[in-house]
Parts: structure tokens; sequence; C-alpha cells
């Protein structure tokens, strides 16, 4: 598989987990590179599920080394129980995690400056998982931020979080917030510091050993291409670079150590949260809804849903340089009559093929849609290409032609079998 980088090719919650989880198989290393605890991915192992938050999915397979890069952010209290809840399931976790030492810390304090801007923001507001990225981020890029390498110098720490939490009760009071205790939040992160002392490392480095010995990593990517801080439907968009670009900043690994980008992408799109999202189709949302299908990993929320838009994933292609997809839910289509896809907007009487930079002209953009017959059967049972039916197969035809890259995975199901390579 050589090293590969998985990307989601929409608004996020693609089914990347699953993905993920299928090529690990062949993979020595899986390493996550943006993005905090707002993503979650959901892997199904027989009855057991599991959603993972930030220790990348390759923990579920024996024999994987799975690294949390310096490009991600890490709210340590949490990881640590996600750690805990990994172990009480049976997963051990020991040499085969490794926690970037560079990674920048989420406090409390992120947590509720994302809470408040939101309430600030009113109707204007991006929806956000409310997990502190942003403001987390935020400091990072200010270079105001504290790190894990901060976090296991017991002492320094203190006195560093000490000034953080001083000048951030000032703005929460200004917000008309409650102050943080800055005792209990030291109590809380010192602990988890001790905890993750042992995984800290230097990651760069054991990466750069990793490519020289030939292993195999897969870069696993959290939410989806718009969702991108640079290429994604700002400001309705998360902090991080979601897109293929951020496996490399995310890591430590130079692009010409990179060898392939996989895009998933749902056979059908959603989106969580607030921002312009031109197929979104109520009626469509409703019967996902009732299928039980279509409610967020993290928060639980019901997504928005609509039409596949290849106008989107097309430019998913451009700016990830995206060489094959996987196409996952397909199954969720399989008792409709007719699909839709989108083949081009309209706006203000001219038609666009590709997606506008501005937010609000994304908005008022109209889908042109070419139709596709339903095939109207169970698609779950399917284990290879050929046994779906011909109606299926010319729909995801369809839509990897629109999309400009080479169709090589379909998932039909949560399930590692209903997975079909083709
Ligand atoms: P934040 O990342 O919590 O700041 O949220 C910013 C936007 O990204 C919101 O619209 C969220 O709903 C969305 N978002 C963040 N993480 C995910 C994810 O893992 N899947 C889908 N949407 C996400």
């Amino acid at each position: 598989m050589a090293n590969t980088i998985l990307i989601g090719a929409q608004w996020g919650d693609e089914g990347k987990g699953k993905i993920i989880d299928v090529l690990t198989e062949q993979a020595d290393i899986v390493v996550r590179t943006q993005g905090g605890n707002n993503a979650g991915h959901t892997v199904y192992l027989g009855p057991k599920k599991y959603v993972l938050h930030l220790v990348p999915s390759g923990i579920l397979r024996k024999r994987k080394t799975c690294v949390i890069g310096n490009g991600v952010v890490i709210d340590p209290v949490n990881l640590v129980g996600e750690i805990d809840g990994l172990e009480k399931l049976g997963i051990r976790m020991g040499s085969n995690l490794l926690i970037s030492e560079t990674a920048h810390l989420v406090f409390p304090y992120h947590r509720e400056l994302d809470a408040q801007r939101e309430v600030l923001k009113g109707k204007n507001k991006i929806g956000t998982t409310k997990r502190g990225i942003g403001p987390a981020y935020g400091d990072k890029a200010a270079r105001t931020g504290l790190r894990m390498i901060d976090l296991i110098k017991p002492d320094l720490f203190a006195e560093k979080l000490r000034a953080k939490i001083r000048e951030n009760n000032e703005i929460l009071k200004a917000f008309g917030a409650k102050p943080l205790s800055y005792k209990k939040v030291l109590e809380a992160y010192s602990e988890a510091g001790r905890r993750l002392q042992p995984f800290v490392s230097n990651t760069v480095v054991y990466l750069h050993q990793a490519c020289q010995a030939g292993k195999n990593i897969l870069f696993e990517g959290a939410q989806g291409t718009f969702l991108d801080i640079d290429h994604g439907t700002y400001p309705y968009v998360t902090s991080s670079n979601t897109t293929a670009g951020g496996a490399c900043t995310g890591s430590g690994v130079p692009p010409h150590r990179m060898d392939s980008v996989v895009g998933v992408m749902k056979a059908y799109t959603t989106r969580v949260g607030e921002g312009p999202f031109p197929t979104e189709n109520n009626e469509f949302a409703d019967f996902l809804h009732n299928l039980g299908r279509e409610f967020g990993a993290t928060t639980g929320r019901p997504r928005r849903c609509g039409w596949f838009d290849a106008v989107a994933t097309g430019h998913a292609t451009m700016v990830n340089g995206i060489d094959e997809i996987a196409v996952t839910n397909v199954d969720g289509l399989d008792t409709l009559d007719v699909i839709r896809v989108c083949v081009a907007y309209r706006h203000g009487g001219e038609r666009l093929d590709y997606v506008p930079a501005d937010a609000s002209v994304l908005a008022e953009c109209e889908p042109v849609y070419v139709e596709f017959p339903g095939w109207k059967c169970d698609t779950t049972k399917s284990r290879r290409w050929k046994d779906l039916p011909p109606k299926a197969r010319s729909y995801l035809n369809a839509i990897a032609e629109l999309t400009g890259a080479h169709l090589s995975i379909v998932s039909v199901g949560p399930a590692r079998e209903q997975t079909l390579f083709l």
C-alpha cells in the first residue's frame, strides 16, 4: 500500500472510520494528523461498536502502531478517558500508541470560549462541536498555546497554566461566563499528563525512520474537504487543514514521501453544523433518519442530508489530488425509485462547474441534477462488485467519472466484510 493519505471528500462523516479500519490491515502505522476530539470514527467489529475520537482506528488491530501527530489538538483529560474506555473493551495500549510532543493542548477555557462565541454569533453561528477546537488552534496560530511537551514537565506546566488561566478568566468574565479554577484544571491536567507521559515522543523522527525502513503508513484524515480552514466553506469550517496537505504538515512527513490519496465519500451527501449545502433535501433527510441513519457519532445530532454533489467531489479531487475513491453507505439508497446527482450549480443565470469560494454565493446556488433509476433491492449482502445490481454499478461508475477519480472501494454496510474491492 506504501504511504496513503485518506481524506473525507465531502463535509465529514463520510464513513472514513470503516475504510481506514479496512485499509489498516495492509498498514504498519496509522497516523492522525489534524483535528481533535471533534471527530468521531465509528467502527463495528462483530457486535461491538467503537467510536474513536483521537486514537487512530488502527488501534483495533494487532501489531499496528498508532500515532497522534503534531497537527492534532489534544484534550488530554478526554484522551485518557478514551484510552480507559478502549482498555475496558479489551484493547491494550502500550508502545503501539505514540503521541507527538508538539501537539497542542485543548483546555476547558477553549471549550467555554467556543460555546460563548457561538452564542455571540447568534443566527450566524457555525454549529461547532463545542470541543474547543477553534480557540485551541487560535492559540496555536497566535503562538500562545501549550503543547504536550509542556504538559509532561510538571513544574513548568503549573507556571504556564497559571498565566493562561489568568488571561482567559478575564476574557470569560467579559463574556459574562464563570471563571475557571486554576487548582481544579491543574489537578485534572497534571493527572492526565502523568498518564500520557509514557506515550509522548518525537513522532517526526519516528515517522522519518519508518519511511526509511519502508514501512507502510496510512494517514487518516478527520472531518472533510469542505470543512478545511483554507479550502472549505469558510467560515463554516473547522480550524485545521482537513485536505491532503494537512497530512504532511500534521505529521512532518514530506509530500514526496506520499504515494497515493484515497478520497472517501458517501453515495449521497451529509453535513452537520451550519453553512451552505446546495443539494440539501429535507424529504431525503427524513427518509434517512427514519431508517435510523445519519446521526452524528460525536454529538448525536441528526445530520443534514442531500443528494450526491459531483461538483463538490470533483473540487475535492482537485484540491486533494485524489487518485482513488471509496464510496460508502450505498445501501442507504437501496429502496429509492429515483436517485439524483448534482452535476453543476446555477447562480444568477450562470452555470458553475466549480465550488465558489464565497459561502454566501454557494448558499444561493441551485443544483442542476441528473437522475438515475434506483436499483430497489438489498445490496448489504453483496461481497463482490459483480454481486451489486447493474443499476447500482451504473450509478457508482457515473459518480466516479463525474468526480474524476478511480473507483476502488464500495461499502454496503458497517461490517468489515461489507466492503467490495474493485
Ligand atoms: P468544530 O470543528 O467543532 O469547530 O466545528 C466546526 C464545524 O465542523 C461544524 O460545522 C461541525 O459540525 C463540523 N465538524 C467538526 N468535526 C466534524 C466531524 O468529525 N464530522 C463532521 N463535521 C464536523
